[in-house]
């Protein structure tokens, strides 16, 4: 016989009929006339009901099993008397596959605190939240793939090891053969030109530039891959390792990217409120009681949008105590772009046209010479999540920048050859991906919506 999911037991099942289930026992409850075991297999938040009578040759099996045994069962599909489940399983048979000691299983029926299950990160996704998480973020990056492929966007694959920096320096990890105990050295300086790839070599912040090469070929790009920063930052918003997606659109200004950017939130958070709704209650239920009106409220409002200066307006007129001080010039901090998503306008906003001085050197310069093409998508409880611009498709303007930063116009003559042969207004953001998972979670911290979390001081398994 064939094996059912749980999930598609409960979807489909006909009661009556028989079945095969594998799963990893939660609970056991004994008597001495029958015992019922509730098995997971993950497919579902769901647990299914085995009931296995004292008759049964297997029962006194049965009795023995404790929290994190493997067991196969067949048996009858039966609607359930019981309270909270559709079906249960009537076991004709039971086979255990594999034993686990409950002096030393470290799972036991209780709550565990999130830091604790980040300690037994190979078991915490049989847990109820991790098994939850785990099936939000596969049915997101679904989402975001049939997002872009619906409209017609393909799908490139930017590289991880590189050699420039998108995003400014200081946060790379570098990438090397050369053995750090013995350095080949010519003076004081590295040779670098020994290392593997003949010269200094990163893991990427960001597929942006890359992006950016194929949008001016193909128009309509996305990337979607991990990206790396070894930024010191121990938030629950930072982490060393994660996920980014990246449209990348030529022929496309600011003002078409914050449609394309509230476009893509909204079908996000429909698609989570209508495919995994169960998961979604769970959060709601257990770490986030405004999860689900938060989702609802994304899928019908109007994202807001204001420039920076009407930011920093808003922020000063506010009567907040900020810990950082807001002023014109200065970059909004965490504290700034909560209190004007969350308690100001009370939905997403989009804030553009922050100070080129604050912004980096690829975003387009606008009229005034003070402010750039940049574009912050807020949202409430977590704040930044998507960081965008429209770029600066112009040569000249492009090189000054440049030359003001200090960036070799030799390093990146590729990056300006692309201003030189057929260059178009193009326009991209980059979207956080744990961050968005943590959104529509309403999880808190940002180490529990990635299977394994990489931070500062830690890279366990
Ligand atoms: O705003 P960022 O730095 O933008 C870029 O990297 C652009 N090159 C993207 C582009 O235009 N193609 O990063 C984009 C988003 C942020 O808004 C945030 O959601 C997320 O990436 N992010 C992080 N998420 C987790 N941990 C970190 N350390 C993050 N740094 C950025
Ligand atoms: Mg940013």
């Amino acid at each position: 016989m064939q094996r059912s999911k749980i999930k598609d037991i409960f979807n489909r099942g006909q009661a009556g009929g028989d079945v095969l289930v594998q799963g990893w026992v939660k609970t056991r409850r004994s008597s001495k006339s029958v015992t019922f075991i509730q098995i997971s297999d993950g497919s579902t938040l769901q647990d299914l009901q085995i009931v296995v009578d004292e008759d049964n040759p297997g029962h006194e099996k049965a009795a023995s099993l404790t929290t994190g045994c493997s067991v196969s069962v067949e048996g009858v599909l039966v609607e359930s008397p019981g309270q909270g489940q559709k079906y249960e399983v009537q076991a004709r048979s039971l086979e255990v596959l594999g034993g686990s000691d409950p002096e030393t299983y470290p799972l036991q029926k209780k709550r565990h605190s999130p830091e604790f299950l980040r300690e037994i990160a190979h078991l915490r996704p049989r847990t109820n939240t991790f098994g939850a998480m785990a099936r939000v973020r596969n049915s997101m990056a679904y989402a975001i793939h049939t997002f872009f492929q619906d409209r017609g966007f393909q799908f490139i694959q930017t590289p991880i090891i590189t050699a420039s920096d998108a995003e400014g320096a200081g946060s790379m990890f570098r990438v090397t053969t050369l053995d750090l105990n013995d350095l080949p050295k010519n003076g004081s300086q590295v040779k670098d030109e020994e290392d593997f790839f003949g010269k200094p070599a990163f893991l990427t912040v960001s597929g942006q530039l890359e992006a950016e090469i194929f949008a001016l070929a193909l128009s309509d790009v996305y990337t979607f891959g991990p990206t790396f920063r070894a930024e010191n930052s121990n938030t629950s918003r930072h982490l060393a390792e994660f996920w980014m997606v990246e449209p990348e659109v030529a022929f496309c200004q600011l003002d078409g990217l914050a449609e394309l950017a509230e476009d893509f939130l909204k079908h996000l958070s429909g698609h989570v409120l209508e495919n995994c709704r169960e998961d979604i209650e769970f959060f709601n239920k257990w770490h986030d009681d405004t999860t689900i009106a938060t989702l609802e409220g994304i899928a019908n409002s109007q994202f807001e949008r204001i420039t920076y200066t009407e930011a920093i307006e808003l922020l000063q007129k506010s009567g907040e105590n900020f810990e950082y001080p807001v002023s014109w010039g200065t970059d909004l901090q965490s504290e700034h772009e909560r209190y004007l998503t969350e308690k100001k306008i009370q939905k997403p906003v989009i804030v553009t046209d922050y100070p080129k001085g604050i912004k980096r050197i690829y975003m387009r310069v606008n009229d005034d010479g003070e402010t750039v093409r940049a574009m912050d998508v807020l949202v409430p409880r977590i704040g930044e999540l998507i960081g965008g611009s429209q770029r600066e498709e112009r040569r000249d303007v492009l090189e000054d920048r440049m030359t003001e930063a200090g960036i070799s116009h030799d390093e990146y003559s590729w990056y300006l050859d692309l201003r030189s042969y057929g260059t178009v207004p193009h326009s991209g953001f980059g979207l956080g991906f744990e961050r968005t998972v943590q959104f529509v979670t309403g999880v808190s911290n940002i180490r529990d919506v990635i299977p394994f979390p990489r931070t500062p001081k830690s890279a366990e398994f």
